[in-house]
């Protein structure tokens, strides 16, 4: 199943008139995938992700779950069913009084059999390895054990996809580590398409393709690799180049066919094939 955006727009209303948030915003993210979106503060990011989620209606254009290669068929993003999406603050999205009791929260709604319930929290305090906390009062963990209690209460839901706009921005590294880590395993054993809206050159370089934002519009759409090497995307997107991708700049000064290393890793081995 492939989220599907095409040519979508947002506006909101100010004080001064209509104003276009999001403009013909185009976005295919394939099952199972992990992209990133980057960007200004303002250019639009938070908004692409809740329209991604379902949350938020476009003004024009439209968000599908596509299904099928030949025959296709399309349909409406089901908010947290099909895309759960993770904010930056965790204490907005934590509401019961246990932490086994908010990553249920969201099942209440489903009317699913009881024993399907319990098992589904059961899942998922192990896969984020919260079994030891689940009778605490979430506002008592840590900021990256309630970020994983927010992912949990998303992931009892089964989505296809998981939106997570910088949900590691207030994380120190180490929590932060914790929780991307968790993400890649989702990703790698459940099969979740990722999204993840970020400034962190780290998140970025673990996708297969990245968007860049500006004002609005979607400036760049590919490989990480390609993305930094058009210089007006990186302007437009006020992206900073890793300390590999600026050295690698600097030797193509001198060589010019060095390639462009977003690694430390790639800029050593390209260095070491230098005569
Ligand atoms: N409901 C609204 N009413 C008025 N303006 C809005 C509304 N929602 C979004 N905007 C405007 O849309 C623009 C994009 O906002 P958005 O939150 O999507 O940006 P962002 O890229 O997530 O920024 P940041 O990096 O700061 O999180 C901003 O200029 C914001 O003020
Ligand atoms: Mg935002």
């Amino acid at each position: 199943m492939t989220l599907r955006l095409d040519r979508v727009s947002y506006q909101v209303e100010t004080s001064a008139g209509a104003v276009e948030v999001l403009h013909d915003v185009d976005l295919e993210l394939a099952e199972g995938s992990i992209s990133a979106i980057v960007g200004p503060n303002g250019s639009g990011k938070s908004t692409l992700a809740r329209l991604a989620s379902g949350l938020l209606r476009g003004s024009s254009g439209s968000v599908a779950l596509v299904d099928g290669s030949g025959v296709q068929t399309s349909r409406d993003v089901r908010p947290g069913l099909d895309v759960g999406l993770v904010f930056q603050n965790p204490d907005n999205q934590l509401v019961a009084t246990t932490v086994e009791d908010d990553i249920a929260f969201g099942l209440e709604n489903l009317c699913l059999p009881h024993d399907e319930m319990v098992q589904r929290v059961d899942d998922a305090l192990d896969l984020l390895g919260l079994r030891n906390f689940c009778d605490y009062p979430p506002h008592r963990l840590s900021g990256g054990q309630k970020q994983k209690v927010a992912i949990a209460g998303v992931l009892v839901m089964k989505p296809a996809f998981l939106v997570l706009d910088e949900a590691t921005s207030l994380l120190d590294p180490s929590n932060r580590r914790d929780v991307m880590d968790t993400v890649l395993q989702l990703n790698r054993e459940l099969g979740i398409g990722v999204l993840m809206v970020t400034h962190l050159l780290e998140e970025v370089m673990v996708a297969s393709r990245v968007g860049v934002l500006a004002d609005g519009r979607m400036v760049g759409w590919d490989t990480p690799q390609s993305v930094f090497s058009q210089q007006s995307v990186v302007e437009q997107g006020g992206l900073v180049l890793p300390l590999s991708g600026r050295a690698s700049l600097l030797m193509q000064g001198r060589w010019p066919e060095f390639p462009l290393c977003l690694t430390a890793e790639e800029f050593t081995r390209a260095a070491c094939q230098l005569n």
